[in-house]
């Protein structure tokens, strides 16, 4: 009698640790229809070196110092690294005391776990950044046989709509756009989970609440770090809420259907003055060419929301 074939979700994070790539983490370490296989990180909040440090305190926050987290790149492919220290702080997890690693640093570049994860894999991978694309466009270009091993990006990133690093980007794409682009024109099944997706499921000062009372440790990290992340959409947005951008995207990756999406032809800007690292959505056809991305344009907030207290309650204080 063969065994019962392996139906969780072969997973690899690319992350910027980063507030709400920690959410991410702790979805994608807890959730048992995934099987977390590796986190690399990138710079991206902030530096390379920080993003990584923080997504192995994450791992060891949420019990799960098994899974091998490399370093990639510290910067885009072009130009210079922009950070996002006003929403982040100046470790990129400001606001809560979390543990130091359990588990070194993989001794790998990250974009070298990624390939040999998704090689080494034995059923195509989804692939999850919740970042700028730079690790993820490298391992495409250095290891062709990747387009066959993996069976969908989910990323976060992007907006069809209006930016929010620049009026016309998305802080992810905008980083590295060539990235980006490079990603976009590689073939592969891509849902892009935008900017007008994640402004649709805003948590609010109540979800902190249930949160902070799962209890320590993870409750109670979770919720501080909350507290901080708040604070910047509260001063920059009008809405009330704060969204978990990366959270998201996690969330498709494992409950497949929760954004729905639409297929377009999509264009990363890397020459406009004012629009590098726009996500250019052909919404209505009017390029008349086939569609390279499936477009997130909207999100059930009620399910997501319902998935996130599922989760993130496994991890209630023993
Ligand atoms: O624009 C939001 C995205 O940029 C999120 O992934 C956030 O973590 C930052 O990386
Ligand atoms: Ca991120």
């Amino acid at each position: 009698m063969g065994s019962k074939p392996d139906e969780r979700v072969p997973l690899i994070l690319d992350c910027d640790p980063g507030h709400d790539d920690a959410v991410a983490i702790l979805l994608a370490a807890a959730d048992p229809a995934a099987e977390l296989l590796a986190v690399t990180a990138v710079a991206g909040n902030q530096t390379v070196d920080k993003t990584s440090y923080n997504a192995r305190r994450v791992l060891t926050l949420a019990g799960r110092k098994d899974v091998p987290v490399a370093a990639g790149f510290a910067g885009p492919l072009v130009g210079e690294l922009a950070t996002a220290e006003e929403v982040h702080g100046s470790t990129g997890l400001d606001g809560a005391d979390l543990p130091e690693p359990a588990l070194e640093l993989d001794s790998r570049h990250g974009v070298d776990l990624i390939i040999e994860t998704v090689l080494g894999a034995s059923r195509p991978v989804v692939l999850v950044p919740t970042a700028p694309l730079t690790n993820v466009a490298v391992a495409l270009r250095k290891e062709p046989r990747l387009k066959g091993r993996i069976a969908r990006i989910v990323w976060m990133g992007g907006a069809a709509g209006e930016g929010n690093v620049t009026p016309a980007a998305e802080f992810n794409a905008f980083v590295d756009p060539e990235a980006a682009a490079m990603v976009f024109s590689a073939g592969i099944p891509l849902t892009m989970v935008g900017l007008d997706v994640t402004h649709q499921a805003l948590l609010e000062e109540v979800d902190i609440a249930w949160i902070r009372a799962l209890g320590a440790p993870v409750g109670t990290a979770v919720a501080d770090l909350l507290d901080f992340y708040r604070g910047f959409h509260r001063r920059r947005y009008a809405f009330s809420g704060f969204p978990l951008h990366d959270a998201c995207a996690v969330a498709e990756a494992l409950r497949p259907g929760l954004v729905r999406t639409l297929p377009m032809a999509v264009e990363v800007e890397t020459a406009g003055r004012w629009t590098r690292g726009r996500t250019v959505c052909d919404r209505w056809g009017v390029w008349e060419r086939e569609p390279n991305v499936q477009v997130g344009v909207s999100i059930d907030r009620a399910a997501f929301m319902a998935y996130l207290r599922q989760i993130l309650a496994r991890y209630r204080r023993a």
